[in-house]
């Protein structure tokens, strides 16, 4: 591996695996791009649109590209409210990466999926074949994804590999667009001005990992051996699962006062449609996924560091 291209480098992952792996691999160069400029962040940088092909071509070409941690995406609530663009930057993005992976030789191509791909269908505790059958486009197009990473590796022996990431929490880059969003929200509106409403109800219960575990998980994942993986973009991660409640009582117990309210809109249901708890054994067996955060330890490290950041 000798140059990474990690497109959606802006966003809420792509801003702390970019330098996770500029950290981690000394003698890699990483090249960052997204569809936005890209001021702040470390050169190499690139302005990339990856609904268009030429210019996913043009950079892997200018940098000789083997391998790609591909982030670009637009997240749930952003493609309820968008279904044409979810669909042509979820789905016509992907399919321009895989291609330029084929065209190119490209050693390796890491694609996120989400645990969107579930739906009212599915019981709780899903493991990877549980059926997929969801009733968003997000999900929809995290399924096709899935599906068409693994033609891409059965048929021209690309190797595409990747997560079903649920919520993250982090506190570098604020979410937007995502129905898990209440997690992170939560934090900054309760240190800011010690009140917050949740777009849920309190019992909504999803599954979570704290970020740290997340790049964790992506950059493992990405270095097992081929021969130990069972799946290609399937591997169910689940750090934690709690209530929205259960984060306002421990966030509370930080802060002192939190007035939290709870007035569900749309992406209730999509929060409905989704498990609140994962069965991620074949991660943990075939790659040896462990997470560390636990609520308390992520709540004490989401306060302590906003705290700084907000105040
Ligand atoms: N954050 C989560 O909780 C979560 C959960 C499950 C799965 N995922 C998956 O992880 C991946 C990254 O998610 P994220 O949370 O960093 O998302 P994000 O929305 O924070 O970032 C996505 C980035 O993609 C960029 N982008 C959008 N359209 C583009 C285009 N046409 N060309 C290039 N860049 C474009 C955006 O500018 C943004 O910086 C996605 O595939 C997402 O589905 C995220």
């Amino acid at each position: 591996m000798d140059t990474i291209l990690v497109t959606g480098a802006l966003g809420q992952i792509g801003s702390e695996l970019t330098p996770a792996l500029r950290d981690r691999y000394d003698d890699v160069r990483i090249v960052a791009s997204d569809i936005e400029s890209g001021p702040d962040v470390s050169q190499p940088y690139e302005t990339v649109d990856v609904t268009d092909r030429s210019q996913v071509e043009a950079v892997v070409e200018k940098y000789d590209v083997d391998t790609v941690f591909h982030l670009a995406a637009l997240l749930s609530a952003a493609g309820e409210q968008n279904p044409d663009k979810a669909f042509e930057v979820n789905i016509q993005g992907l399919y321009n990466v895989l291609e330029v992976g084929r065209e190119y030789g490209l050693n390796r191509i890491v694609v996120p999926s989400s645990i969107a791909v579930y739906g009212p269908a599915t019981r709780n505790n899903p493991s990877e074949r549980a059926i997929r059958s969801p009733t968003t486009m997000y999900g929809i197009s995290k399924v096709l994804a899935e599906n068409l990473a693994t033609y891409y590796y059965q048929t021209y022996d690309l190797d595409v590999r990747g997560i079903r990431l649920p919520g993250i929490v982090s506190h570098k880059t604020r979410p937007d667009g995502g129905t898990t969003d209440y997690a992170v929200d939560a934090f900054y509106e309760a240190i800011d001005t010690g009140e917050y409403t949740y777009f849920v109800r309190k019992d909504t219960r999803l599954p979570m990992v704290y970020m740290a575990d997340a790049i964790d998980a992506i950059i493992t994942l990405s270095e097992a051996d081929k021969s130990d993986l069972r799946f290609q973009c399937e591997y169910n991660i689940s750090g934690l699962s709690f209530t929205a409640s259960e984060l306002s009582e421990r966030i509370e117990e930080r802060i002192g006062r939190f007035n939290a309210r709870y007035e569900p809109d749309g992406r209730q249901s999509i929060a409905d449609s989704w498990p609140s708890t994962l069965d991620d054994s074949a991660a943990r067996s075939d790659w040896g996924w462990s997470p560390e955060y636990d609520l308390d330890r992520l709540v004490d490290e989401m306060v302590r560091n906003l705290q700084r950041k907000v105040k």
